[in-house]
């Protein structure tokens, strides 16, 4: 019953799609229809300005956050298998809505806030190698990408359970495929650089 109650609650709570909802009732502005057409807080950072890009951030995190929490609502000590669910379900439902004809964003935000809420020491290492590679190149998508593929090693240096290491090369892969149309911008020199 705890698996299908995360499995459930976490992917709804994922499907929110907090860019398109923020964009649309506060700028009038439908991102997927804008720069990248993503939904994330990246390309409401290039359309609608900072502030937008920092809002949706912030709730998309909080996505991955909740996710991972579902776990705890659902049992009083949940194992490495569901907490890991959770996060999993929060991604996939970030990435493809409920809402948005399971269709969505890229699953950065949603992903660094379940590492957060799993393994926060990574966390903070993850964030601060994206930051990084944000300010020497203004591509977000190649930090994005670099960050992903850290999570698994992350996990393993902080000696976490195999279960996150796992979560890790499969949020990694997720996050990378998710990236084919950015990654073909970088090869051909086109992908657009963020202003900070
Ligand atoms: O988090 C998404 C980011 O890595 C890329 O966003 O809008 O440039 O495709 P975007």
């Amino acid at each position: 019953m705890s698996y299908l109650g995360v499995i459930i609650f976490s992917y709804i709570i994922g499907s929110i799609p907090s860019g398109l909802i923020i964009g649309k009732c506060f700028w009038q502005t439908d991102l997927r229809l804008h720069g990248s057409h993503n939904i994330g807080a990246t390309n409401a950072w290039r359309t609608l300005g900072k502030k937008a890009g920092l809002i949706i951030f912030g709730l998309d995190f909080c996505k991955g956050v909740l996710g991972v929490s579902m776990a705890y609502f659902m049992s009083p000590d949940p194992e490495p298998f569901l907490l890991v669910l959770g996060g999993i379900m929060a991604i996939v439902g970030h990435s493809c809505s409920l809402f948005l004809l399971f269709k969505g964003g890229k699953g950065v935000a949603t992903g660094l806030g379940v590492i957060a809420t799993l393994m926060p020491q990574a966390a903070i290492c993850v964030f601060i190698l994206w930051l990084l590679i944000v300010v020497i190149t203004r591509y977000v998508s190649l930090a994005s990408m670099v960050a992903a593929v850290s999570v698994p090693l992350q996990a393993y240096y902080w000696d976490k359970p195999w279960q996150y290491i796992i979560f890790g090369i499969l949020a990694a892969a997720f996050v990378v495929y998710r990236h084919r149309a950015n990654i073909d911008r970088l090869m051909a020199g086109t992908e657009s650089k963020i202003k900070l």
